[in-house]
């Protein structure tokens, strides 16, 4: 019999491609990140991210089904909290969480958003950057709170927008760091390193007055 304390329980939220859910498990595989995935939850019933774990982790339905967002966020709720996770990742669901989740889960949801929040919340973020003519892009793990994209950001990758950048190959580089990111991130996380205080991030017991700067080679 093993002595070792339980792997801490990650539910992860996609709606995609699942490249950052792929980049979660590989960590874990690789065993840097201690933890182990207890459910994949979907309001796109074909996203690839579904794929990447085993039948049984999963979890998904169309919010067409349900009578409004509500009663929707209801169900998918409740199948969050059956499998009894420490954190809540979202990674890619692109779908407007309702305030009665946001405050179920309240300082155990993390987010993924692809800038340096609070520049460009929503979607677009890429083309918005160099439209805006940015010389500073990058992605921010962040806190979830009921208003999209505005929870305390925890920790940021910067990404130097070069000459005769695209938005898709923007996207290429923000998200090839954000692989780096997130994993780094959760492993705060789960080793209980990381408090959501009065709408601020505690890391180490310290206030993040400004988001922790990460640097990965590109
Ligand atoms: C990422 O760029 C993330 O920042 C944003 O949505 C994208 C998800 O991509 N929230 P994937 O599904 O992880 O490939």
């Amino acid at each position: 019999m093993s002595d070792r304390a339980p792997l801490p329980r990650l539910a992860v939220l996609c709606s995609g491609r699942g490249s950052n859910l792929g980049a979660i498990l590989a960590a874990i595989d690789a065993g840097t990140l201690d933890a182990k995935i207890v459910g994949v939850f979907s309001d796109k019933p074909k996203c690839e991210a579904l794929q990447l774990v085993p039948a049984a982790l999963r979890w998904s339905a169309k919010p067409r089904d349900f009578a409004d967002r509500s009663d929707f966020d209801q169900a998918l709720g409740d199948a969050i909290a059956a499998v009894r996770p420490d954190w809540i990742v979202c990674a890619g669901y692109m779908r407007i969480l309702d305030a009665a989740f946001v405050e179920r889960f309240r300082g155990r949801m993390l987010n993924i958003h692809p800038s340096l929040l609070p520049r460009h919340r929503g979607l677009d973020t890429h083309r918005r950057a160099l439209e805006a003519g940015d010389r500073e892009h990058g992605a921010s793990v962040h806190f979830v709170i009921p208003e999209l994209d505005a929870g305390a950001v925890i920790a940021q990758v910067v990404v130097l927008v070069r000459p005769g950048e695209t938005p898709e190959s923007l996207a290429r580089r923000v998200q090839a760091q954000e692989y780096r990111l997130y994993p780094e991130v959760l492993r705060w996380a789960v080793a209980g390193r990381l408090h959501e205080r009065d709408a601020t991030a505690v890391l180490d017991g310290h206030t993040l007055f400004t988001p922790r700067r990460l640097e990965f080679a590109e």
